[in-house]
C-alpha cells in the first residue's frame, strides 16, 4: 500500500496546556493529521468547573477553530452532581481522574473513589463519561512502583464498572497485558486507549534516556506485545490517545536531586505518520482507520455522517523514510518531540 485515506481522524487524550506554550501546541493537532482533539484538564490550575473550560475551549478555538475540542473537567471535590448537569448542558464530555502525585500536574487528584459515586451517578445518569489514570500511587509499605501501578489499579476499574455498569469509562494510555485483559472482560460501556509511544517503547528506553519518560512508563515486551495484538485485531473499544504531553526542554533533559525530569511524550506533530509508520510495523496498517477514528468516534458517539462525504487525510509512503523534526519552536517556546531525527515511512499528503 503506497497511500492511504483516512476519515476525520480524533485523538481522544491530548494536552494542549496554557498561555504561549498552546499557541505553539494547538496547531499541531492538525498538522498531526487530526481533527478532533479530547483535551485534558491538567492545567495549573486544573480544570475543574464548567466555566473553566469553557473558558479554556474558546482559548484553544481562538488559535485553531478547525480542529473540534471535546472538553473534560479534573475530578476534585469542586466537583458536584450538579456541575456536572451543567457540564451536560455546556457540551462538556468527560471527566478525567487522577490518583495523587501520580503524575504531572496530579498534586490535586483523588485519594478514594467511593468518596465521588455522587458524582459518578449524575454523569451515568448524564450519559457523560470518565476518563481514569489508571495507576496507584508508588508505596514502599506494600512494594508499589512505576511497573506495577497499572495492574494494581485495575481492582478499581472493576469495582467502578460494576457499580455504574452503564458509565462509560477509558482506561487511559494502557500500558499492560493486564490491562487489555481487564478492559476484553468489561462490558461494552469500558474502553481502553493506547498511546503511539506505548506500541514503540519497552523499559530499557527510557531507563537512562529522559526524552522517552512518561507516565505510566513503557513496561515490559510482552506488555508491548499485547498492545500491538489487540489493535491488529481491531478491538472495537480499543483505540488512540495520544497523551501527547509537552514539557519545555529543560525540564526533560535537566533534573537535580529535588526536581526529576518531566514525565510525558510529545507526538502531536507528526502523529498520524507516526501511528501509521507503527501499525506497518507489526502488520495492522489495516486496522489504522479503526484505531485513530472509528473506534474511538462510536465510543464517544462522535460517529461520522453516513449521508455526507466526511472530511478525510491522505497519507502517503515515503520508502526512502521522512525525518522527524528536531524541535519546534516559537518567540516563546520549543519542544522536542518524540523520536526527533528519526525516519518514518508515512507523510500527509497536504494539499
Ligand atoms: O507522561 C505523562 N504526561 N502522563 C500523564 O499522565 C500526564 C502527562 C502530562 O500532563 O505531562
Ligand atoms: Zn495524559
Amino acid at each position: 500500500m503506497s497511500s492511504l485515506t483516512i476519515a476525520s481522524p480524533a485523538d481522544f487524550h491530548v494536552h494542549l496546556r496554557q498561555g504561549s506554550l498552546c499557541k505553539l501546541t494547538t496547531p499541531h493537532v492538525k498538522q498531526g493529521g487530526f481533527d478532533l482533539a479530547y483535551v485534558m484538564p491538567n492545567l495549573k490550575p486544573p480544570v475543574t468547573n464548567v466555566e473553566q473550560a469553557l473558558a479554556y475551549k474558546a482559548e484553544l478555538e481562538a488559535i485553531d477553530s478547525s480542529v473540534e475540542y471535546l472538553m473534560t473537567l479534573y475530578l476534585s471535590p469542586e466537583l458536584t452532581p450538579e456541575e456536572i448537569r451543567k457540564a451536560k448542558v455546556a457540551g462538556i464530555t468527560g471527566v478525567k481522574s487522577y490518583p495523587r502525585g501520580v503524575t504531572t500536574n496530579s498534586d490535586g487528584g483523588i485519594e478514594s473513589y467511593e468518596a465521588y459515586y455522587p458524582v459518578f451517578a449524575a454523569m451515568e445518569e448524564e450519559d457523560m463519561v470518565l476518563n481514569l489514570h489508571g495507576e496507584v500511587p508508588s508505596d514502599a509499605d506494600t512494594d508499589t512502583h512505576v511497573l506495577n501501578a497499572e495492574a494494581r489499579f485495575l481492582p478499581h476499574l472493576h469495582k467502578l464498572h460494576a457499580r455504574f455498569p452503564a458509565l462509560r469509562i477509558v482506561l487511559e494510555h494502557a500500558t499492560t497485558r493486564a490491562a487489555i485483559d481487564a478492559v476484553r472482560a468489561c462490558g461494552p460501556t469500558v474502553a481502553a486507549t493506547i498511546t503511539a509511544h506505548h506500541l514503540a517503547l519497552v523499559v530499557d528506553d527510557w531507563a537512562g534516556q529522559s526524552w522517552n519518560f512518561c507516565k505510566p512508563v513503557a513496561k515490559f515486551p510482552s506488555d508491548r506485545t499485547a498492545l500491538r495484538e489487540v489493535i491488529r485485531e481491531g478491538h472495537p473499544r480499543v483505540f488512540l490517545g495520544s497523551d501527547s504531553a509537552p514539557h519545555p526542554p529543560h525540564s526533560k533533559s535537566v533534573s537535580s536531586p529535588d526536581h526529576g525530569c518531566a514525565a510525558g511524550i510529545y507526538t502531536s506533530p507528526v502523529l498520524l505518520p507516526l501511528v501509521a509508520h507503527l501499525l506497518e510495523s507489526f502488520g495492522a496498517l489495516d486496522r489504522l482507520e479503526g484505531f485513530v477514528s472509528t473506534f474511538g468516534r462510536r465510543f464517544y458517539k462522535r460517529e461520522l455522517s453516513a449521508d455526507a462525504a466526511p472530511p478525510s487525510v491522505q497519507l502517503r509512503k515515503v520508502p526512502e523514510g521522512n525525518t522527524i523534526e528536531k524541535e519546534y519552536t516559537s518567540a516563546d517556546d520549543s519542544l522536542v518531540p518524540f523520536w526527533a531525527g528519526k525516519q518514518i515511512g508515512w507523510e500527509i499528503v497536504r494539499s
